[in-house]
């Protein structure tokens, strides 16, 4: 078994050095830098009549639809929803021929997902999906398929996968946004250049894993974690606490920080954790007045932003860098770290890494 793992202690941490990889595969071939435009040889006869994009899956994946939704808003400008697959199938949801459902899942076999794009068809919604695994149920369901191409991933917390949902995504709201005459040729060009950068920039913060383990040494005895994020940072802060909880059984709640002030500031006191991700646009001012808000009642502050970010350094308590990168590229980065440390607080705690308690894979039953 060990081989398998590639010299690796637990699946999940090869599954995170292979991102570099997995993350190029995904972009090759559908990624022209030259003609500044982004190619999917899956999405032959594709329409772009629709009137609307509801974004349906659970769990990791329903992170990546909602950053799928800002994407889709952002670069194609299609008002977009994301539903849990599990609300979307119970609720009657109004959707018909002019809306696309687009449903991303790794495995292809939850059965929520499953039922909500059966539901979807039977209402006459035309369903592209972001799957991970060739032939399984949810290709076959689905009017289009893109592959993400993560490779098998075996650790039931989603890492790989995750990226490459993102990376998908990001190309087909851009590959949208084309065919919808919103994105320009130089517009498009610029923000793939700096794409094909992603890969190499993870293997960088890859390189500094040490001390994120050693974060990860002083942060294990926490028995609470707040993850703080917003605009492209928000979804990354859901998935960031749900790969702490699901590895390492800490209760980790993620939040826009806007909320902050409407409840969970009442739980900060100095047992408490804050995750803080912090990008470089509008909301940066805020998110920097949210930390001093949680230092005033003596929260600890692991904060997450760019490299050079001195006024962001000065509030927190610990700090990880990533490179700069337009905004809506961060998410790639900002991942790497999270999945890091939720792995090693949870092999500091001595935790079942690859086959936490009660969680499965993939969830092929209600
Ligand atoms: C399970 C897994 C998660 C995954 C979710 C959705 O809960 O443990 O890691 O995100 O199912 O799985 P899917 O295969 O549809 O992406």
């Amino acid at each position: 078994v060990s081989a398998e793992k590639g010299g690796y202690k637990h699946f999940m941490l090869k599954e995170i050095h292979e991102q570099p990889q997995v993350f190029e595969d995904t972009l090759a071939g559908r990624v022209n830098l030259l003609e500044g435009q982004v190619y999917f040889e899956e999405l032959q006869e594709f329409p772009i009549d629709f009137e609307r994009v509801v974004i349906v899956a659970c769990g990791t994946a329903c992170h990546a639809g909602m950053l799928g939704r800002i994407f889709l808003e952002k670069f194609a400008r299609i008002p977009t929803e994301v539903d849990y697959a599990s609300e979307f199938r119970y609720r009657d949801p109004l959707v018909d021929s002019k809306t696309l459902v687009l449903s991303i899942s790794q495995s292809g076999e939850t059965a929520d997902t499953l039922a909500a794009v059966s539901l979807a068809r039977e209402k006459g919604c035309r369903v592209v999906s972001v799957c991970n695994v060739l032939g399984s149920s949810l290709t076959r369901i689905s009017d289009w398929v893109l592959y993400t191409r993560a490779g098998v991933e075996i650790s039931v917390a989603s890492t790989k996968a995750f990226l490459c949902q993102m990376a998908v995504l990001l190309l087909f709201a851009i590959y949208l946004g084309q065919h919808r005459g919103c994105l320009g040729k130089e517009e498009t060009r610029r923000l793939l250049e700096e794409l094909v950068t992603l890969p190499r920039l993870i293997r960088d913060i890859l390189e500094r894993e040490e001390d994120i383990c050693k974060l990860a040494k002083k942060f294990y005895l926490f028995r609470n974690f707040l993850y703080l994020g917003r605009g492209v940072l928000f979804p990354l802060a859901l998935e960031g606490a749900l790969k702490l909880k699901e590895i390492s059984y800490i209760h980790a709640e993620g939040l826009s920080a806007g909320e902050m002030k409407h409840g969970p500031i009442a739980l900060v006191e100095p047992d408490l954790a804050t995750f803080v991700l912090v990008g470089q646009d509008v909301v940066r001012s805020k998110i920097i007045g949210n930390m001093e808000e949680i230092k005033a009642r003596q929260g600890k502050i692991i904060a997450l932003c760019c490299f050079g970010d001195q006024e962001v350094a000065e509030q927190a308590d610990e700090v990880i860098y990533i490179p700069r990168v337009t905004e809506c590229l961060l998410p790639f980065l900002a991942i790497v770290p999270m999945q890091l440390f939720a792995y090693y607080v949870a092999l500091e705690k001595g935790c079942d890494i690859d086959q936490p308690r009660n969680l499965a894979k993939s969830v092929t039953v209600e």
